[in-house]
C-alpha cells in the first residue's frame, strides 16, 4: 500500500540539474577534459566524487586524492555561488504542486538528494517544510546507484520501502530506487530512464490520484 513519495531534487524538483552541468563544464574545459552529452547524463544522479571520477575517465591526465579534492572544490565553489542567486521561482513547473498533492493525499513525502547541498536549496527554493523527512549525501556512504539513500528515506519515515514510491530525473537514481525495493516514476526522457516503472515527461504531470487508483505503484 502507497504511504509515501520520496523525490529527488536535482532535475526533479528544481533545475538545476543545469547548474551542476554548467559548473563541470566549466572545470572540463579547466583541464580539457571532453564532456559530452553521454557523459554528462551519467554524471546525474551521482554524488560528487562519483561525478568528478567519470568526467575524469576522459581528462587527458591521471590525477592524484589531494588534486581530485582540489579539483572537485572547485567545481562545488561555482555551483554553490549559482544557487545564492536561485529563489521560489527556480522550481520547476509544477514541483511544489506535486509534493502538496501527495501530503494533501495523507501520504508522507521525503527527499533524497545525492547533493550536499541539499539542504540549503530546499531553503532557497522554499520547500524545507514539505519534507517530512529529507536524506542528503552527508547522510550516507554509498551513493545512487546503491539503494543506501532511499532505504534510509524509509527509515527515516518509519516506513517499509515496499510502501515508498520513489521520483527520479537519472538513471543511477531509478537503479538506486528499484534496490531499495520501492516502484520508480522516471522524470524526463525514455532513452534515459528506460527501466522506470512509470515514465513522466516532467513533474507537472505527476498526479499522486492517478498513480494510486490508476494502478498503484506497480508491485516489485
Ligand atoms: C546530484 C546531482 O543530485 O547531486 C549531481 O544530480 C551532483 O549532478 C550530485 O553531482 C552531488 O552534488 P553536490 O552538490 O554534493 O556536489
Ligand atoms: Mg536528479
Amino acid at each position: 500500500e502507497l504511504k509515501a513519495v520520496v523525490f529527488d531534487l536535482d532535475g526533479v524538483l528544481a533545475d538545476t540539474a543545469v547548474l551542476h552541468r554548467a559548473a563541470w563544464q566549466q572545470l572540463a574545459a579547466e583541464i580539457d577534459a571532453p564532456l559530452d552529452e553521454a557523459t554528462a547524463e551519467r554524471m546525474k544522479g551521482v554524488d560528487r566524487m562519483g561525478s568528478l571520477e567519470i568526467l575524469l575517465e576522459h581528462a587527458p591526465r591521471r590525477y592524484g586524492d589531494a588534486e581530485k579534492a582540489e579539483l572537485a572544490a572547485r567545481k562545488n565553489a561555482r555551483y554553490a555561488e549559482l544557487i545564492e542567486h536561485l529563489d521560489p521561482n527556480n522550481l520547476l513547473p509544477g514541483a511544489r504542486a506535486a509534493v502538496e498533492s501527495v501530503r494533501h493525499a495523507g501520504l508522507k513525502t521525503a527527499l533524497a538528494s545525492a547533493s550536499r547541498n541539499a539542504p540549503r536549496l530546499i531553503e532557497r527554493l522554499g520547500i524545507a517544510d514539505l519534507f517530512d523527512y529529507v536524506v542528503d549525501a552527508s547522510h550516507i556512504t554509498h551513493s545512487k546507484p546503491d539503494p543506501e539513500i532511499y532505504l534510509a528515506a524509509a527509515a527515516g519515515l518509519g516506513l517499509a520501502p515496499a510502501d515508498c514510491l520513489g521520483v527520479e530525473d537519472a538513471a543511477a537514481g531509478i537503479a538506486s530506487i528499484h534496490a531499495a525495493g520501492m516502484a520508480a516514476v522516471g522524470i524526463g526522457r525514455a532513452d534515459a530512464l528506460a527501466e522506470a516503472d512509470v515514465l513522466l515527461p516532467n513533474i507537472a504531470a505527476f498526479d499522486i490520484d492517478r498513480i494510486r487508483t490508476k494502478s498503484g505503484p506497480p508491485a516489485r
